[in-house]
């Protein structure tokens, strides 16, 4: 039973429905073990249910398709990274890559060893440190950078209900101690600009943001698409950009997972701890899954699964 056809990309050959459904059912019956522990660091993301499940697909034919939980908002978190970079990118240009890396840091998502050997130049922008850095590009390029940020995220999701979740982003500002920290090393080196404050506002803004499965998986399907977005056929990044956003999700878009996740799973993805995990076949479809309870690196363990799977029956890893 799906079994990957001989030509994976071609989406007529694969039962997407049925697929989902099977996922849903594996994932469930592994409830039971009670495995990973859901995100509570952020004190408000405690009280998530451990048993939420959902998953959806966007093709880009522009199909979806959703099992499960997939309709139920939370916290998107760090998957947020992947648009502000998009952003980003387009307000600095390459001169981004400047002030931070792109390279893993095979250290955990909010750690501040590497900082101080590196001069302030976080490893990557999807480590915290990193992300703290294109919010300051954000802040310097837009007058309104969460009013641009929030209409980049309805846009693509095509939800204008996306918006900051207030239990979150109060919690997240109170105990976010280590970002508070982070930030402030950063800007003693000079790699922020403006106000740390203003920094911190805007990038626990982008984390505390609530998107559904379905939301997510349509917000990155321009990754998919070679920086256009299907349906509306606008084009939100160049081609090269799109290929190289992708190509820093492999690698650092699940922190010091992200050689297992290539091994197991084999596409670009990038994570929340609030349990979301997005992920991209190339010229094919953008999918998102949503599991809270997390392993030891930040990642939803039973997304992770789902995402293996996924990619084992329909042969569609980029390898
Ligand atoms: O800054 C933090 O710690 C969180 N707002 C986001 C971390 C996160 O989602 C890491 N991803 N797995």
């Amino acid at each position: 039973m799906h079994s990957p056809p001989q030509n994976p990309h071609d989406l007529s050959r694969h039962d997407l429905p049925g697929i989902l459904a099977t996922i849903e059912d594996e994932v469930r019956a592994r409830f039971d073990a009670r495995e990973g522990k859901v995100a509570d660091y952020i004190p408000a993301l405690a009280s998530v249910p451990r048993e939420r499940f959902g998953m959806a697909i966007a093709t880009l034919d522009g199909d979806v398709y959703s099992v499960g939980d997939a309709q139920v908002p939370f916290s998107i978190q760090s998957i947020s990274k992947v648009h502000t970079l998009t952003l980003a990118l387009d307000a600095a240009g390459d001169a981004l890559w400047k002030r931070v890396g792109r390279e893993p840091s095979g250290d955990p998502f909010n750690s501040l060893v590497q900082l101080e050997h590196e001069c302030g130049i976080p490893r990557n922008p999807f480590i915290n440190a990193g992300a703290l850095v294109v919010a300051d590009v954000l802040l310097s390029h837009y007058d309104d950078p969460e009013a641009a940020l929030l209409a980049f995220m309805r846009e693509r999701s095509g939800n204008a209900e996306v918006g900051r979740d207030e239990e979150i982003w109060t919690s997240e500002r109170r105990s976010g101690y280590r970002n508070i920290a982070l930030a402030n090393f950063i800007r003693s080196f000079g790699n922020i600009e403006n106000e740390v404050d203003a920094v911190l506002d805007l990038y626990f803004f982008q984390c505390a943001l609530r998107m559904n499965c379905v939301d997510l998986a349509r917000s990155v399907r321009y990754l998919a698409g070679r920086g256009v977005c299907p349906g509306t056929g606008t084009r939100v990044t160049s081609i090269e950009r799109s290929t190289r956003i992708n190509a820093v999700m492999m690698t650092c878009g699940t922190y010091d997972a992200a050689g297992e996740f290539a091994f197991h799973v084999g596409l670009p993805a990038k994570s929340g701890v609030g349990g979301g995990i997005v992920a991209v076949v190339p010229n094919v479809l953008s999918l998102c899954v949503w599991s809270p309870p997390l392993d030891d690196k930040g990642n939803s363990l039973l997304g992770a699964y789902a995402l293996h799977r996924f990619t084992r029956m329909t042969g569609l890893s980029v390898f």
